[in-house]
Formats: C-alpha cells, structure tokens, sequence
C-alpha cells in the first residue's frame, strides 16, 4: 500500500469586498472573536499541513496583506472581482502540483482537524473532485446540492435556483478538495452564463461530472458552513467561537460561572481550577494558571497570570504579570510592563504603568505608580504618588527600597530613590533621594492659632432651653 505523500496547497479566496457587511473595512479582516477571520483559515490551513498557503486579495488588498503576509502566505491579486472561479483561477493553478483544498475566506469556524478529514476521505476514496457540504435548517443563500437519486449532479446558486431547487437544504459550505492537474484542465472551461455574471467555481462540479472525472459531496455540519455575510452573522460566528473556547475550557477543569458570558480568545491558557465570573473578556497571548480567580467585568489582554490570584471585579490588565497568590482590584488599573510579585496586593483605584512591585508589598488605595521599582514588603499609603513625567516631557524612575513605610497622600517627584525601611512622614512631597533607615518629613507644618475665628458662636443647648 502506498503512503500518500501528495502536497497540499491552500488557495483562500479573499478579494470581495464584502458589500453585504456595509462596512469600509474588507470583510475578511473583521474581527471574529478577536482575530481577524483570515488569520483563522489561514491557520487551520497551516495546522492540517499545507505545503503552502495562496491568499487572492483584491478589494482593501493593502490592508489585507499587512494581515496575512506576516503569517507566511504568498498573495495572488485579482484585480477585478468576477466570481470565484475567476479568483481561484489569479491562484495560477496551472502551477501547483499535487492536492488543492479550496476556501473562502469568509468561513472562521474552519479548523485543522475539518481540512484534515476531508483532505482524508478525498485521498481514501481517490477522488478527483470532492465538495464538503451540510445540511442546515436554513439554507437561505447558500448554493444547493443537486442530487440525482443520491448522486451530485450540479452546485446552484441561490440566485439562479428554482423555488423547487431553493427548497434543497443541503448546501455547499464553499470548501472544495481537488487535484491540482484537474483544476488547471477544467478552470478555463467556465462560463459566466448566470444571473450575476460572474466566473462561479461552483459550475467546476458539473463540468467534471460530464468528463466521468470522480466527483464525490462530503457531508459534513454545519460549523463548517457558518460563513460570514453580514454584521449578524459576524456576531454569531463570534458567539460560536467563544462558546467553543469556553467548552473546552471547562472540559479541561475550568470553572465558568456561565459560560455564554466568557469572552475568552483561542489563543488564552487557563489552568484546572480557575473560576471565570460572567463578562469577563481574556485576550490575546494571556496566559492564566489554576486556582485563580477572575471576578466579573474584568478585562485582561496580553498578560500573564500565576497560580491563585485573585483579579476583584472590574479590573483591567495590559500586558503585565502577576506572580502567585497576588490579589489586585476590584477596580485595578495594570497598564503595559507591570509586574506584581508573589503575595503582593494591589488595591481598588490603584493605577500602574512600568512597575516592578516586590512580594507582599502593598498598595491598597487610590495610587498611581508610574516607572517604578518597589521592593519588598513596602506598604504605600493611599493617595501615593509617583511624579514620574516631568515638565521637559521625559520620564523618570522611583526606586523605594525593601520595608519602606510611605504615608498616605506621598508624591514622589522622580527621579527619586528611598532606601530599606525608610519612613515617608504622610502628605509628603519627596524632592530628594531618602537613604536607608530614615525618616523623611516634607508638609508644611500645622500650627494653631486659639480663638482665631472672628466671633464664638454661641449656640444654646436643648436642655437651656427646656429650663426656661
Ligand atoms: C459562495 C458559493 C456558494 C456557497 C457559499 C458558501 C460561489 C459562486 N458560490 O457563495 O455556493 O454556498 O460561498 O459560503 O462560489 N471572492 C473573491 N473574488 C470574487 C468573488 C468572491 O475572492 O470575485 C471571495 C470572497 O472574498 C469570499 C469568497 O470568495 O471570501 C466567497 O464569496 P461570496 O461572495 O461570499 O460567495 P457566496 O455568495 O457566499
Ligand atoms: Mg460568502
């Protein structure tokens, strides 16, 4: 038996211009659950092991490319969009050997394991030509799979369908599996005698079914046909894909309180044990670990979470880490290059921006620390702050040693460094660099001036009165 080794090639089709959308943004690059929906059938692609990857972009091609190319993939320009066998066909076919799967861009759900199986059976049942298809409730305007007594006889376009053929619900999703000889032979062959006029790759089928080439439907579900069209069906890809995140996640010991609220993006680890409150929304290349919790409104991006942390409600993480057992919120500002120690606690209206915050150090009210190092086991008081942007617009650095006891309402006006177990007297405004051990003082001093008020105000008593 011989190993099949025949290359796959990708060609995704992504040079509409998306008019249903009704949005200046090229349809492929709006945003499914966070990524762009090209860079997910980019990387299922990738995942089932295509040899390459061929983008047609056409329509807003600039942007698309800024998108795509950086993910390893050759774009191919259809300069004028005339359907999608004109699209597939700027794909130079003619020089691809091998397996060709064919997509539009417009499909998010799409994932590796989908094109592997295809790819699978198309191989398996040696076919020349394979069309995934689906059967969904409402067929709406997807194209129509035409059957003969069971075998595929022709794709229709809802456009050009009659009502009886409109009543079909099995549907083409838009994935197709071919030879690369078969596609280059058979291409220049379509016609655009249709109601739009336009080149449909769709008309492949029939045209290799009347040449006896081996053409087979693969039935698959309807995740795989979930395209985007339009604004709502952009939303309800999104819920899908976050509702599938949120499933695996809980199937891999994830608590989520409720699930339809979990805005969580593939990309994000959680580890066993964490509890995701509803509305929270985890982003990007965050990675949480177990046994930490993650209360409601909470917005983490870019950011890395240790073992049994405790993130309070409403708290918004840039691109920081927060080592174990830290606690910060509710209502926690952590902006890019923060990074809390272990048993540290951030508090509620406590704002920070390039810190380093030393374990069991605390900040537990209405502070900002900007371009900071703080050591460990430092309390600051509420109301600190760093005075960290100066009046010739540069930025300058707060050093505060290890034990160091600031008083509420501080301002540190950088560059400032404060050894070990210093002592900030409370409504200081430090200027200059405090050394170990000290105690630093600088608040105008309180005096008191008796019977300073123009006049006492006499005022008489309840009982004075009731004695009258
Ligand atoms: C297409 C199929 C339809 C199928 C549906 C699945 C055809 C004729 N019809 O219809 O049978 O049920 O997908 O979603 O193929 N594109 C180009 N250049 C073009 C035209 C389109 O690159 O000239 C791209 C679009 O950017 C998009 C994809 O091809 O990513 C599909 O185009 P779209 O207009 O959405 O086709 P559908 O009407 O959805
Ligand atoms: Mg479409």
């Amino acid at each position: 038996m011989s190993v099949n080794t025949e290359k796959l090639t990708v060609i995704a089709l992504a040079a509409g211009k998306g008019t249903r959308m009704k949005s200046p943004l090229p349809k492929v690059l709006h945003p499914v659950a966070g990524r762009p929906m090209i860079e997910k059938v980019i990387q299922a692609s990738k995942g089932a092991g295509a040899a390459e990857v061929r983008v047609i972009v056409g329509h807003g091609q600039n942007l698309v490319r800024q998108v795509v190319e950086p993910m390893g993939v050759a774009c191919y320009v259809q300069d004028e969009q005339l359907g999608t066998a004109h699209a597939v066909k700027c794909a130079k076919p003619e020089t691809i050997e091998g397996d060709v799967v064919i997509m539009n861009g417009d499909h998010p759900l799409i994932e590796a394991s989908d094109i592997k199986e295809f790819l699978r059976i198309f191989r398996d049942e040696k076919c020349d030509l394979a069309v995934v298809t689906a059967n969904v409730k409402n067929p709406g305007e997807f194209g129509r799979i035409v059957r003969n007594r069971g075998d595929l006889v022709a794709i229709v376009e809802a456009k050009d369908a009659s009502a009886d053929t409109l009543k079909i619900k099995e549907i083409n999703t838009g994935i197709y599996v071919v030879k690369a000889s078969i596609l280059a032979k058979y291409l220049p062959l379509i016609k655009n005698n249709n109601s739009k006029k336009e080149f449909y790759i769709t008309d492949l089928i029939s045209l290799c079914i009347a040449d006896k080439c081996k053409v087979q439907p693969i039935i698959s579900t309807p995740k795989v046909a979930v395209g985007v069209n339009n604004q709502a069906e952009l939303a309800k890809a999104t819920r899908l894909l976050f509702k599938r995140k949120a499933m695996r996640l809980m199937e891999e010991g994830v608590l989520m309180i409720d699930p339809r609220s979990a805005y969580v993006e593939e990309s994000v680890e959680i580890g066993a044990g964490t509890v995701v409150y509803p509305n929270v929304f985890i982003r990007g290349r965050s990675k949480i670990g177990s046994f930490t919790v993650i209360e409601s409104n909470s917005f983490i991006s870019d950011s890395e979470v240790g073992d049994s942390v405790q993130i309070r409600a409403g708290s918004y993480l840039e691109s920081s880490r927060l080592h174990n057992k830290v606690s910060v919120g509710p209502y926690a500002r952590l902006r890019p290059e923060t990074e809390i120690f272990e048993e540290a606690h951030v508090g509620n209206f406590v704002e920070m921006k390039k810190v380093k915050f030393g374990k069991k150090s605390k900040a537990g009210h209405l502070t900002y620390l900007g371009d900071a190092e703080v050591g460990e086991e430092v309390n600051i008081g509420c109301g600190t702050i760093t005075c960290n942007y100066a009046a010739d617009r540069k930025k300058y650095k707060t050093k505060i040693g290890n034990r160091v006891f600031v008083g509420s309402d501080t301002q540190f006006v950088a560059p400032i460094e404060v050894g070990d177990d210093a002592i900030i007297g409370s409504g200081s405004t430090i200027t200059k660099s405090v050394p170990a051990k000290a105690l630093a003082v600088a608040r105008g001093k309180q005096f008191i001036k008796e019977n300073y008020a123009p006049k006492a105000v006499e005022v008489e008593t309840e009982t004075e009165e009731v004695k009258k």
